[in-house]
């Protein structure tokens, strides 16, 4: 049960998977070796140091075998719950395969698999996370975007009544406004990722995460494949149900995680939703990720940190405020973080329904799943050559068509290859973005929000 299209490999030369396997990843694992340096820097324990020093060697060997573009070889039995899992894919699909041949969303699941090893197989660094520096450093230069939201969303949300009451039709209206305008913030959290974008300027970033109404408006044309009305028909549906539920699968800590945050609250507090569940990374994915530390880190460090010295106290106060709603909503398990082993595989969400069944009809209970960033979107579409005009629903598979598929919505900015649900004129749009913006599927620029409705079980 494939789609009819081939999968992208390393090994089609100028493609952005060639330049991921052959360039980029080597450049990664170099950052993540100077990283744990860092560390081994600030040591006094011979035998931590020894111990540390012994992954940095296994993590120097996997570069090494990328950049030779080595075979593939199963994962060594290191205690994790996922190492079966694993092994089952690398021999039924990939093993005699190397980097290049196997298909790219493997191959660069698998790297990330083996770095987890590197510190596994280690006696006291398994849960050491080489990108934990990094992704903490660009949430604290994140602050204008990030105290421009706080002070606004720290307060209840509330109708302003005060000009003239309000009928029940135009605060639905007034809602529907703020939804559009979360949905893309929480859209363009999701151009700030560590692992494209690893040196960025202060300006950059203050560019990216822009989330003012006239910037939105612009940044709106941008988003090729456009279902947000129909997201806004299917929450608006939730809010007469008591029980809505609303999963968001994560894609990055930091920054993206704060604005879906802020999406999530909203909802919670609209009546939207009665109860959000987060899906995190059993352990560092793809540089950025959200994995249980990063989630603990964001909202504590909102409530108790001291991360924007420049802040004056009525912004720091918001930021604590929200915080503090947050990890109340988390104690009533009004919001709930989970991480499945499933979301840390090379599997695409083609094979959800087969190899994590539990995991499926789990997902089957809830009223929305909501998909973010790019790796999500490649791992629904199966990350193959699609067309630009394949609707959406036929794109991810059995994730819409099962029995007991849930509505799936997926937000994600472009960063690579595979580009679907542009409606009939796809083709088009497609080609004349080839023609006149070199690099436009790689850049964040251009976006899309996904809707399939899914299939009641
Ligand atoms: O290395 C390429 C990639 O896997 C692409 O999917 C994307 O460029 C990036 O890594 C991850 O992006 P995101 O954090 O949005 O999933
Ligand atoms: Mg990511």
């Amino acid at each position: 049960n494939n789609p009819p299209w081939p999968a992208f490999r390393g090994y089609h030369t100028y493609s952005f998977a060639n330049a991921t396997m052959g360039v980029r990843l080597p450049t990664i694992l170099s950052k993540a070796i100077q990283d744990a340096l860092l560390t081994v820097n600030a040591l006094s324990s011979e035998d931590l140091i020894k111990d540390l020093l012994e992954c940095v060697k296994r993590m120097e060997q996997l570069k090494a075998e990328l950049e030779g573009n080595g075979m593939l070889r199963p994962i060594k039995d290191d205690g994790e719950a996922d190492v079966a899992l694993w092994n089952k894919e690398v021999a039924k699909y990939f093993l005699g395969k190397d980097f290049m041949n196997a298909t790219w969303l493997f191959a660069e699941a698998y790297k990330y698999r083996r770095l987890r090893e590197c510190f596994t197989l280690s006696k006291h660094w398994a849960d050491y996370d080489v990108f934990f520096r990094q992704k903490c450093d660009t949430f604290s230069r994140s602050s204008d975007a990030v105290f421009e939201l706080s002070m606004r969303f720290a307060e209840p949300f509330q109708h302003d009544l005060t000009k003239k009451p309000m009928s029940q039709s135009e605060m639905l209206e007034a809602e529907k406004l703020v939804f559009h305008e979360l949905t893309q913030i929480c859209l363009w959290g999701n151009s700030t990722d560590l692992s494209l974008l690893i040196n960025m300027t202060e300006e950059q970033i203050k560019s990216l995460q822009s989330t003012g109404g006239d910037h939105l408006a612009e940044t709106e044309k941008n988003i090729l494949g456009n279902h947000v009305e129909q997201l806004w028909d299917l929450v608006k549906k939730m809010k007469d149900k008591t029980r809505g539920r609303v999963d968001f699968v994560l894609d990055n800590a930091g920054f993206e995680l704060y604005c879906d945050c802020v999406y999530a609250d909203f909802l919670v507090q609209l009546g939207f939703a009665s109860q959000i569940r987060f899906h995190g990374k059993r352990y560092p994915w793809f540089v950025s990720d959200v994995t249980k530390k990063d989630w603990e880190w964001l909202l504590n460090t909102m409530v108790y940190g001291y991360l924007f010295p420049e802040a004056s106290e009525i912004e720091r106060e918001s930021l604590r405020k929200m915080g503090q709603r947050w990890k109340e909503y988390e104690r009533q398990g009004i919001w709930v973080y989970e991480q499945h082993p499933f979301w840390c595989t090379g599997y695409t969400f083609w094979d959800l329904l087969n190899e994590a069944p539990d995991l499926f009809l789990h997902l089957s209970k809830s009223d929305l799943v909501i998909f973010k960033g790019d790796l999500n979107h490649r791992k629904l579409t199966y990350d193959c050559a699609a067309p630009a005009p394949t609707p959406f629903d036929q794109a991810i598979g059995s994730m819409a068509s099962a029995a007991g598929a849930p509505p799936v919505c997926s937000i994600r900015t472009i960063k690579s290859d595979v580009v679907v649900g542009l409606g009939p004129n796809g083709d088009d749009v497609a080609a004349k973005l080839d023609q006149n913006e070199d690099g436009w599927k790689i850049s964040g620029k251009y976006a899309v929000i996904l809707l399939s409705q899914g299939r009641p079980g």
